[in-house]
């Protein structure tokens, strides 16, 4: 069901306190030469690793990991019904492109790829996603849909809804959509949402829905975003993120199991009820394009209505991002 983690000094060390190099050699079963390669392993995913001649070597303040076996305990039966694959990598480029590389090789729909650091996040609009080790969730799931591109329109917002369910029954509460597919606190970002397709010969085709969710991100890798963020850390205890994990799948594979009978419609009032910015001023952008209105919600496809001069106009997710203009 799912990889053993391929270094096993992480768990080992993840209680945060001085471990010998000879209680590490006996409890991982690795030999010397293993031992300093899995540790400099360790180093270059960015965990801070303490060595001491006389005590060994100790993560300063510990780590909570991701937890296999916690996910699947908190699964509903539905979820646990639907999720064919668990993959949980210590480090990757990216849990989108995992997915996209493997959906040419036959994996089938409700495959997830989780990973504790991605090293290529992807982000909409090709900008990268910050996402050091151990601190927040970086989650990609295949499905399938047998007809077509079609069957996603408004897909990325019932998303949002979704990951707004998992995140209010893990007590992280005003949450807000901004459309198409940010996740908000106030104003500012706490999650991003990131669909990729791939069209299959027979005329199916196959998407990759990728969650961002800023658990506890560090101060010294906040320094990349380029964004107004928050964190679901930032009142509060830092969440179980295993138990977190288990509550976005629970919300996220019945919906995308049901969304191409249902649509976007069963989920267009949730999202209307979430919208962040609606009745408000805003700018939409796309390249060097802007166009100014009022947003006034979204239609039954998941498309942004706009009020502008000429009257209601609508826009689509694609390369368009969206600003409020507020006032002074
Ligand atoms: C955005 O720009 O708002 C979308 C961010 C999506 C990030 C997630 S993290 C898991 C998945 N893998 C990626 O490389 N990106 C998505």
């Amino acid at each position: 069901m799912s990889p053993v983690n391929p270094n096993p000094l992480l768990a080992l060390l993840a209680d945060g306190l001085f471990h010998s190099e000879a209680e590490l050699v006996s409890a991982s079963g690795l030999n010397a030469a293993e031992l300093s390669r899995h540790l400099h392993e360790v180093e270059q995913w960015g965990v801070e690793l303490e060595s001491r001649a006389d005590k060994g070597y100790r993560i300063p303040g510990g780590l909570s990991l991701l937890n296999t076996a916690m996910v699947h305990q908190c699964l509903s039966p539905v979820a646990a019904q639907l999720l064919t694959s668990f993959q949980l990598h210590p480090s990757i480029d990216s849990t989108n492109a995992e997915l996209l590389r493997q959906a040419g090789q036959g994996i089938c729909a409700g495959t997830v790829c989780v990973a504790e650091q991605q090293t290529a996040g992807r982000g909409r609009r090709g900008r990268h996603w910050v996402s050091p080790f151990g601190r927040n969730i970086y989650l990609s799931i295949l499905w399938e849909y047998a007809s077509g591109p079609a069957a996603l329109e408004g897909l990325s917002l019932a998303v949002g809804v979704a990951v707004s369910r998992a995140l209010s029954a893990c007590s992280v509460d005003n949450v807000r959509l901004k459309w198409p597919n940010d996740v908000l606190i106030g104003d500012a970002k706490l999650g991003g949402i990131l669909l990729e397709l791939r069209s299959k010969p027979d005329g199916a085709c196959q998407v990759v829905v990728g969650v961002g969710i800023n658990v506890a991100m560090p101060e010294m890798a906040s320094a990349a975003i380029d964004q107004t963020w928050v964190d679901i850390a930032r009142d509060a205890e830092m969440p179980d993120r295993s138990r977190l994990l288990a509550a976005l799948l629970n919300e996220l594979l019945p919906m995308l199991s049901q969304y191409e009978s249902a649509g976007f419609e069963s989920w267009r009032d949730e999202w209307l009820a979430l919208d962040a910015y609606a009745s408000e001023p805003v700018v939409l952008i796309s390249g060097d394009q802007r166009q100014e209105g009022v947003a006034r919600g979204v239609d039954e496809t998941g498309a942004l209505r706009l009020e502008t001069a000429a009257g209601i106009e609508l826009f689509f997710g694609g390369e368009v991002s969206m600003r409020p203009v507020r006032k002074q």
